[in-house]
């Protein structure tokens, strides 16, 4: 078995996780809630849950991570030996690899969608959503870009903590900050970009509707890649001198930077060419910007050309960081729990998110009719059990485990680096009471509202 390394500096620590939380839920998912959701009002709700549950939840990972240098399997069961909460850690482990088979998926479409921006086959799409739904509902082309992601992932993780994750965030993560900053320059220099900016910006309070705020806290946990495991198992990897809450302050301050931005660079670009409604999810990315694209490519090519390419690139930059710390936690706990060699454990959790991925890839196609489980489509399966029942499960069980459970002291020595740190009792004191009540009454509430109930 390998012997275990840690990140070897702050900047690395801060830009992996940083690269596990900026993913596709940024580009896509969170402009559109904003449009939804109220504008500048979904914005504000959203930044209160970051910061009221999702940084808490963020440093009990951290917590849980750091201190055990472990695997999250192996982590919960050193926290409490011969007891349900190692549950967690399994949930952890097995959600993760649920999680990126689907999302492989998505990200493969980035590729191709790439790819025809890159060869300008993008200006040549007259109906945006036929080519979109002929491209998904294909049999070998979105598996061949499935295959070729899951490929470029597979080959980051067989390197290692350092040479691997670290190097590639080091790389991909400035370089995506890059892109966005162009983008927004050119986004804002569109003719209609006053209008996209209203549509994102106006305060609507009447639509900020109880559910708009349970999907501002489920957007948030995703976002920040909480409850998986992903944070973690990336904490076990963190140096003794890194600073636990510095650390998730920072990710989070990048992740909802990053999420507004993508809002600024889209919806002014969209409302430049028509005032289209912007669709939701996939087919915001995937139907309206290519047409969008197809527009600009028509008047001036060179600028539709880069705006397109630029634009893709960022979407895969953005889903591969986030794809390689999905990959971790399971490879992690095979190497730990079952001995096994870094290459052997990443070439077994590569093969099955390839097989099961491959059923996800064939639900928009030839499998679209096959639904044994709960009649839902294996994409929507897994997405449904992972994203819906898991994450806000996960999180409510991180929850009451660092608030209940855990030795105070633990937390107060990862808090205060081992008492290096000066923290004043009360915050750790605030800390500890959101994490026992706040934070599992919400996460109650985001459960009971992404099964149906209410
Ligand atoms: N946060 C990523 C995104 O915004 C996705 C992600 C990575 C994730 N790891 C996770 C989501 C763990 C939930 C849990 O796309």
């Amino acid at each position: 078995m390998e012997k275990r390394t840690n990140f070897s500096s702050k900047l690395g620590i801060v830009l992996a996780s940083a690269g596990s939380a900026v993913g596709l839920g940024n580009v896509w998912r969170f402009p559109t809630e904003v449009g939804e959701g109220g504008g500048a009002a979904f914005i504000l709700v959203y930044i209160l849950c970051v910061v009221l549950l999702g940084l808490p939840l963020m440093v009990a990972e951290f917590i849980i991570g750091r201190h055990t240098h472990k695997n999250t399997a192996d982590a919960y069961r050193q926290l409490a030996p011969r007891s349900g909460w190692i549950a967690q850690g399994y949930i952890g482990v097995f959600t993760s690899w649920f999680i990126l088979c689907y999302y492989s998926v998505v990200a493969g479409w980035t590729l191709k969608y790439l790819v025809e921006a890159l060869s300008g086959g993008l200006g040549s799409i007259s109906d945006s959503a036929a080519y979109f739904k002929a491209f998904s509902g294909a049999t070998w082309e979105p598996l061949a870009y499935m295959a070729i992601v899951m490929l470029m992932c597979h080959l980051v993780i067989i390197r290692g903590v350092q040479a691997g994750i670290e190097r590639s965030s080091k790389l991909m993560m400035p370089l995506l900050l890059m892109i966005i900053a162009v983008l927004l320059v050119f986004s804002f220099s569109m003719p209609g970009s006053r209008e996209g900016l209203t549509f994102l910006l106006k305060p609507d309070l009447s639509k900020l509707t109880s559910s708009v705020i349970l999907s501002a806290m489920g957007q948030a946990f995703f976002s920040l890649s909480i409850a998986m495991g992903c944070l973690c198992t990336y904490a076990s990897y963190f140096t003794d001198d890194a600073r636990l809450v510095k650390t998730a302050g920072s990710v989070a301050l990048i992740d909802t930077v990053v999420a507004v931005m993508a809002g600024f660079i889209m919806f002014p670009a969209v409302f430049s060419v028509e005032a289209v409604t912007p669709d939701a999810g996939p087919g915001l990315v995937f139907i309206t910007l290519p047409h969008v694209f197809r527009i600009a490519f028509g008047s001036v090519p060179l600028v539709g050309w880069f705006f397109a390419v630029m634009f893709y690139l960022l979407l895969l930059l953005a889903a591969l960081t986030s794809m390689v710390s999905i990959h971790e936690p399971p490879t992690a706990f095979l190497i730990e729990h079952f001995r096994l060699s870094r290459p052997v454990a990443t070439t077994i959790v590569t093969a099955v998110c390839l097989a099961v991925g491959t059923l996800c890839c064939l639900s928009f196609g030839a499998l679209a009719d096959c639904r044994p489980l709960f009649g839902l489509t294996f994409f929507d399966f897994f997405d449904f059990v992972s994203a819906k029942i898991f994450l806000p499960l996960g999180g409510m069980i991180i929850s009451l485990f660092v608030g209940w459970r855990l030795d105070r002291k633990i937390i107060v020595g990862q808090l205060t680096n081992a008492g290096t740190i000066r923290i004043p009792a009360w915050a750790v004191s605030a800390f500890v009471f959101l994490l026992r009540w706040f934070i599992p009454l919400a996460m109650g509430g985001i459960f009971v509202k992404e099964l149906g109930i209410i």
